[in-house]
Formats: C-alpha cells, sequence, structure tokens
C-alpha cells in the first residue's frame, strides 16, 4: 500500500493519543519494579552507578589478565620494556614502534589521539623521515569526562601542543604565553604536522571527509577515556584492511582504552592482531593490526 503523504489540503496525519500518566508505563515487569524505586535521593542513584563502574571493572581487569596471558605470555615474539619511569621515561615502547616504521616504511601518515602539549608527537617526528605526514587530534582543553578518579578537565597541558616549537625557546614561550590569552596557536614549524584542534566527534569526520586514508602507519590513542577511544576506533579503524600500528597509553585502564579495544575487535570480528611490545604493568601497549596483510601502498 502507498503511504499517506501529509497533504495541506486534507490537513495533517492522524496521530493516536492516550492520557497522560505521572509515570512512563513499563511494559517489562523488572522495568517497572525498578521504577518503583524512583523517589531514591540522586545521592543512592549515584552510589549505585559507582557500585556498577565498580563491578565492571573488577570484570574488565579480570579479562585483562586472559589478555595477557594469551597475548603477551603465550608469544614469544612480545618484547617487554620497563613500566614508565623518571630516567627513560615511555622512550623503550616508543622506540619499538620508531624501528618498526623505520625498517618497513618511509611513507604514509601517523595520527595521534590526545595530542596535548605535544610531547609524543615531536619524539616521532624527529625521529622518523619527513616524507612520513602526522595529524594530532585535540580539543586542548582537558579531558572531556571524569577519568579514573580525575575530574573532567583535568590534563589540559598548556592549551597548545608546545612542545612542537621545543628546538626555539622564544617561540616555544609564545604559543605557550598566547595560548594562557586564548590566542590559537599558529601552524606547527615542521611542514609534515598537522593539528585539528577539536572534539574527535568534530574533527573525525572532517578527516575522513574524503574517505578512509589507505596509508595509516601508526595511531597513538592517548586520550585515555573509553568515550574518546571507542568511537575512533569503530569509527576510523573499522574499515581499515591493512597492517598498521596501534599504540595504546593507558591500556592498563580497564574500563577505558582497554574495554574500547576488545569492545572493537569483537564488534568487528578483528582476530588478525598481535602484541608486538607492552610496558611491565601493561599501561603502554603496541599492536600490529592485520598482520597477515600487506601493508598499505
Ligand atoms: C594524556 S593527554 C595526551 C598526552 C600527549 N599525547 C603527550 O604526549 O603529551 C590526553 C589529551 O586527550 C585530549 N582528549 C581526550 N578526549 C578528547 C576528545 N574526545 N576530543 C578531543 N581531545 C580529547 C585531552 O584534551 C588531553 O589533552
Amino acid at each position: 500500500m502507498k503511504a499517506e503523504l501529509p497533504n495541506p489540503a486534507r490537513g495533517p496525519l492522524p496521530v493516536a493519543t492516550v492520557p497522560k500518566s505521572e509515570w512512563p508505563r513499563h511494559p517489562g515487569w523488572a522495568r517497572r519494579m525498578i521504577a518503583r524505586a524512583a523517589s531514591l535521593p540522586i545521592s543512592a542513584v549515584n552510589g549505585l552507578e559507582l557500585l556498577g563502574n565498580t563491578i565492571q571493572r573488577v570484570a574488565n581487569t579480570l579479562r585483562f589478565e586472559r589478555f595477557w596471558n594469551e597475548k603477551i605470555t603465550a608469544d614469544p615474539r612480545v618484547v617487554i620494556v620497563p613500566t614508565f619511569n623518571k630516567t627513560l621515561g615511555k622512550h623503550p615502547i616508543w622506540n619499538v614502534a620508531i624501528n618498526w616504521l623505520a625498517a618497513n616504511t618511509c611513507s604514509g601518515q601517523i595520527i595521534e589521539f590526545g595530542t596535548n602539549n605535544g610531547g609524543w608527537l615531536k619524539y616521532f617526528v624527529d625521529r622518523l623521515p619527513q616524507t612520513i605526514a602526522f595529524t594530532g587530534f585535540d580539543c586542548f582543553k582537558g579531558l572531556p569526562e571524569a577519568w579514573d578518579g580525575l575530574p573532567a578537565g583535568s590534563i589540559k597541558g598548556f592549551g597548545a601542543p608546545t612542545e612542537l616549537w621545543a628546538d626555539d625557546p622564544v617561540a616555544r614561550a609564545k604559543v605557550m604565553a598566547d595560548a594562557e590569552r586564548g590566542i590559537h596557536f599558529p601552524e606547527p614549524p615542521q611542514s609534515n604536522v598537522s593539528i585539528m584542534t577539536g572534539l574527535f566527534s568534530e574533527t573525525v569526520p572532517l578527516f575522513l571527509k574524503d574517505g578512509w586514508p589507505k596509508d595509516i602507519r601508526l595511531i597513538h590513542f592517548d586520550a585515555d577515556l573509553y568515550i574518546s577511544t571507542r568511537p575512533v576506533l569503530d569509527t576510523l579503524c573499522g574499515p581499515l584492511d591493512y597492517r598498521y600500528l596501534i599504540l595504546f597509553d593507558e591500556f592498563y585502564s580497564a574500563n577505558h582504552e582497554f574495554r574500547a579495544w576488545q569492545e572493537f575487535t569483537a564488534l568487528y570480528k578483528l582476530d588478525d592482531w598481535r602484541v608486538v611490545a607492552a610496558s611491565e604493568d601493561g599501561s603502554q601497549v603496541l599492536i600490529e593490526v592485520n598482520t597477515r596483510r600487506a601493508l598499505a601502498a
């Protein structure tokens, strides 16, 4: 039957109505039972949520242990590096990624989600050929939501990727002072580096406007939150069908990056991936995705 189109001459489409009730008429009995507790104070509701998160964290921590056993203990190829410390920082695992890239390619692009002051970006840009293009994504306003005990707005840094100007201390100081006064930073001094400012939900669609990149080599996830990691994994990484690296910075955060990775691999039925390197405590984890496929041209 052909659907009836609204026609001003015949009046609007008919709408069936029922009398308004004080509460929603839930179809399920379980939902109706819970709804009876609607007058609980909001502090009790928040407490319930906290309990739920804690239980979820315990479950995800148990999943993390299994992941470690299956993907790290059982694979003799995995390189284990020291946990972040003041002397070495995170350089050991970063160097594993750089060595992999240097051995495999001198073109393509590297992307970072969560650029902050740009320390990671500068380290990689300085050690890889200029023929590789870098893009850093950040809102430069700190974490949009609370994360593992830190309130929303934490880890704002200087509000600009100041480290990109580290070779020119005067320019760096100006970028930092400008950021404090709300003046946006200029184009980075490295011609192969671009910065996309804004929430990932705003900038990733712009980045993908011409389709999925065919030459990604490495993606660094350093935005800490589940909500900043999972949607990007789904949107950007889901359709990538060639070999590339992902480096997580807070993988041991069981309800966040780890959970995002678990759910993403389940959604895309992705089983062709391996851990290349991990820090001793599991916070930084370097993953090779689509290991049986060729590197993108
Ligand atoms: C841990 S810091 C990144 C550190 C950085 N990689 C470095 O080398 O210094 C996390 C950053 O993620 C950014 N961030 C988190 N979620 C975001 C989102 N949804 N959109 C944009 N930026 C986000 C925050 O603004 C913050 O600067």
